[in-house]
């Protein structure tokens, strides 16, 4: 598979909150039912706070990477790398052999700031809340974008909050797809 496409998947709220105090500031079990199913055995790319928040490492049935400028930085059953280009270099080569279309930055928001000039498509959960939080989703132009799919769930015992899942795609390639 020569195309092999970087995708963000993120959840954000209304003010822009992703994260507070180290993990996620609602529950919503449809979204991680969903976050599973879309990257599951594909490789995910994530910052090093964001793999220390995971109540469960590594994600299984998923290549882990890991971001982290420290060069002594070790964990078990994840590979890690000093900067985005090596990162995505492997996650592609991984997902090549696996025959996956795509590869996973799943966060956090320093590493979707890096990221956001080469994704190729975002799978955004956009939360119907206004949650304190200390982590923000870095802003970006949606009119980049086209809204090809779009989810609507309610708020109920499963899910704190209404959401949305949107899947948009990048309107013209960045050529960082003919890799
Ligand atoms: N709502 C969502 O969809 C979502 C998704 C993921 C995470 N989150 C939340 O977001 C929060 C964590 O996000 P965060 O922004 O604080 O941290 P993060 O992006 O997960 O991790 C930041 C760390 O990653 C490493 N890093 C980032 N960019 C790098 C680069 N270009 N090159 C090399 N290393 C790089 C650095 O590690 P070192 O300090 O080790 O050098 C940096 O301190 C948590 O609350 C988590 O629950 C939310």
């Amino acid at each position: 598979m020569n195309n092999v496409r970087v995708c963000l998947v993120v959840a954000r709220a209304e003010n822009g909150v992703i994260g507070r105090s180290g993990s996620l500031p609602w529950k919503l079990r449809d979204d991680l039912a969903h976050f599973k199913s879309l990257t599951l055995g594909a490789p995910v790319i994530m910052g090093r706070r964001t793999w220390e928040s995971l109540p469960r490492r590594p994600l299984p049935g998923r290549t882990n990477i890991i971001m982290t400028r420290d060069w002594t930085y070790a964990a078990e059953e994840a590979r890690v790398y000093s900067s985005l280009t090596p990162a995505l270099q492997a996650a592609r080569a991984i997902a090549r052999r696996q025959c996956k279309s795509d590869v996973f930055i799943i966060g956090g928001a320093h590493v979707y700031e890096t990221a956001l000039p080469m994704a190729d498509c975002i799978h955004l959960t956009e939360v119907a809340a206004r949650p304190s939080g200390d982590v923000l989703m870095p802003p970006f132009d949606e009119n980049e974008f086209e809204e090809v799919h779009r989810t609507e769930f309610p708020a109920n015992e499963r899910n704190d909050h209404a959401f949305s899942i949107r899947e948009l795609v990048r309107r013209e390639s960045n050529g960082n797809n003919l890799q």
